[in-house]
């Protein structure tokens, strides 16, 4: 997947998403300089012990993503080659019962990427009016018995608070039968996860700064795992890489003020039945990539 950035020595590209520091390492191993960005102090931990030896051709900085603009200034970047958006939690993430992510262990409701945010998913399930509960589950979960769950929630708060990740999975499952290998809770899992870490307001921020930072030829590569993160890439991507734009009102089409990508793909990489094989999570991943061209855009 990282060949689509085409790394080589000389090349700089930032691993938004560094978690473990596979893709990092990819990219390095080819000779290009990787700056490594992940919320997760955890992560940063392992993919420095993991890629250190790359010394100066790697660096790992904590934050969000949404203030990559602002992290690369500081350290006085002007121009990257290549970004990576591997979005969504790592399995390490997940196989740690203690982060809250996983509907198969017990664990704390925790759910934050980054453990120094102030919300937890035991508060939003604590604490948000039924309404809002049922919204999170059915706009972030696409989950058609949004309102069923919201309403046992909140009748089984009125006697005691929700603290452990399977007490909630098994409350969504007494309201939803298993079918088939899916776990009931995973939509529901899915959509506290999205809302505890912000994921689709910082993902849409995101995308909006990059065509800034990419230089001509330079490329976007997003690998999403759900329909609502790729609906905002593709979403995105399409705005971006028409040059003209025409409505019925108009008597013409216009120059677009966004067009500055081409598609190097017109539909979005599914994994191949080998790799979903190899490993079972990408088996909802979608691949986009772009290519930034050589016009000025609007910081
Ligand atoms: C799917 S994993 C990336 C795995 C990585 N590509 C690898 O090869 O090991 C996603 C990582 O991105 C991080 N992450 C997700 N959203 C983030 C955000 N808004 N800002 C910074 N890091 C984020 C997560 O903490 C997680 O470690």
């Amino acid at each position: 997947m990282t060949h689509y950035l085409a790394p080589e020595p000389g090349k700089l590209f930032l691993d938004a998403t560094l978690g473990g520091g596979g893709h990092s390492e990819q990219l390095l191993s080819k000779g290009a300089k990787v700056i490594g960005l992940d919320q997760d102090p955890a992560a940063l931990s392992f993919a420095r012990a993991r890629l250190g030896h790359y010394d100066d051709k790697f660096g790992a900085i904590q934050g969000n993503f949404r203030d990559f603009g602002e992290i690369l200034s500081t350290i006085g970047i002007s121009g990257l080659d290549g970004l990576l958006l591997d979005l969504g939690i790592s399995s390490h993430q997940v196989d740690n019962a203690e982060r809250g992510f996983s509907f198969n262990k017990p664990g704390p409701l925790d759910m934050r990427m980054d453990p120094d945010a102030e919300v937890t998913a035991a508060e939003l399930i604590n604490n948000c009016p039924e309404e809002e509960l049922a919204r999170v589950f059915y706009e972030y979960g696409e989950e058609r018995a949004s309102r069923r769950i919201a309403s046992a929630i909140i009748e089984r708060r009125k006697e005691k608070f929700f603290e452990c990740t399977t007490d909630l999975a098994g409350l969504v499952e007494s309201i939803l039968p298993r079918r088939g290998k899916k776990h009931p809770a995973t939509r529901i899992f899915q959509a506290l996860r999205i809302a505890v870490n912000n994921e689709l307001r910082v993902l849409e921020e995101t995308l909006a700064e990059i065509p800034q930072w990419l230089r001509p030829g330079g490329r976007l590569v997003v690998i999403s795992f759900h329909s609502l993160e790729d609906r905002i890439v593709k979403s995105y991507l399409r705005r971006c890489s028409k040059s003209k734009i025409d409505r019925p009102e108009w008597p013409e089409p216009k120059s677009n003020p966004n067009y500055c990508f081409k598609l190097v793909m017109q539909k979005g990489l599914i994994p191949s039945r080998d790799e979903v094989k190899s490993n079972p999570r990408a088996r909802s991943a979608r691949l986009r990539v772009a290519e930034r061209l050589p016009i000025e855009v609007q910081p």
